[in-house]
């Protein structure tokens, strides 16, 4: 299969900053809001608890870093980070809307440069960022590098189905549904980088060989959605 060449860290925010007005609209629409459920599922096996202090990495517009600020409580803290300052703007404006939250800072940052010590925080996030790092071993040991010992990690992302005709159907689904949909707000290109962005991303195997080579301790990767998606779940 010939691979489209990786795009650079630019083009990645840029893209993530021209369709953040419809990005949340076009997740719930595509996914059939099952991103929600995946999303609380990363929570769960985070397993997160109140007054811990928690960081979301490439929180984009702050699906995750919600339900994890809701699992954190009052008594906890969350951090949620991102390149693209205009998902953040709406990541912010997500928050005024909800009560009951742990406070959340949203940060401009790199995900592949955290602006944090060693070891500050209980659980880390991910939900469809790493597979979009330039450099997905740096992001894992920044994952690993920010987690206090003990500490865990969950990473969601798209993945490739082992059964040939779901894999089909994901690609049909992408090259499709997904970039039609995207047409009609010219976004074309935009959303076309998806089904070329998950050939390069390694499968669920090869993600948790990277993990342990970043020093994760524990780790395991679970198919989620018959393995059009997966979670991989590390402790430190
Ligand atoms: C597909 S979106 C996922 C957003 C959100 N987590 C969600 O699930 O809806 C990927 C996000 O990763 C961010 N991103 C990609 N590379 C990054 C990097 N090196 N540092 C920080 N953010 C990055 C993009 O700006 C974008 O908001």
């Amino acid at each position: 299969m010939t691979q489209t060449p990786s795009p650079s860290a630019d083009d990645i925010q840029g893209l993530f900053d021209r369709i953040a007005p419809v990005y949340d609209d076009f997740n719930q629409q595509l996914s059939f809001g099952l991103h929600q459920v995946w999303k609380q599922m990363a929570v769960d096996w985070s397993q997160a608890a109140a007054g811990q202090i928690g960081l979301d990495v490439c929180c984009g517009s702050g699906d995750l870093a919600l339900l994890l600020a809701r699992r954190l409580g009052q008594t906890g803290q969350v951090y949620g980070l991102d390149f693209a300052p205009a998902q953040l703007a709406i990541a912010q404006q997500k928050a005024t809307q909800q009560i009951g939250l742990a406070p959340v800072q949203w940060i401009e940052g790199d995900a592949l440069q955290l602006p944090f010590d060693d070891a500050e925080f209980d659980v880390v996030t991910m939900a469809y960022g790493l597979r979009n790092l330039t450099d997905v071993p740096q992001g894992l040991r920044e994952l690993q590098r920010v987690l206090k010992p003990g500490g865990r990690a969950a990473v969601l992302d798209f993945h490739r189905p082992a059964s040939a005709w779901l894999r089909q159907f994901q690609q049909w689904y992408l090259d499709n549904v997904v970039v039609t949909a995207a047409q009609r707000f010219d976004l074309t290109a935009e959303y076309a980088y998806i089904s070329p962005s998950l050939d390069r991303f390694p499968t669920g195997q090869q993600q948790v060989q990277l993990a342990q080579t970043a020093g994760f301790a524990d780790v395991t990767f679970y198919p989620v959605a018959a393995g059009l998606m997966g979670i991989l779940v590390m402790t430190k």
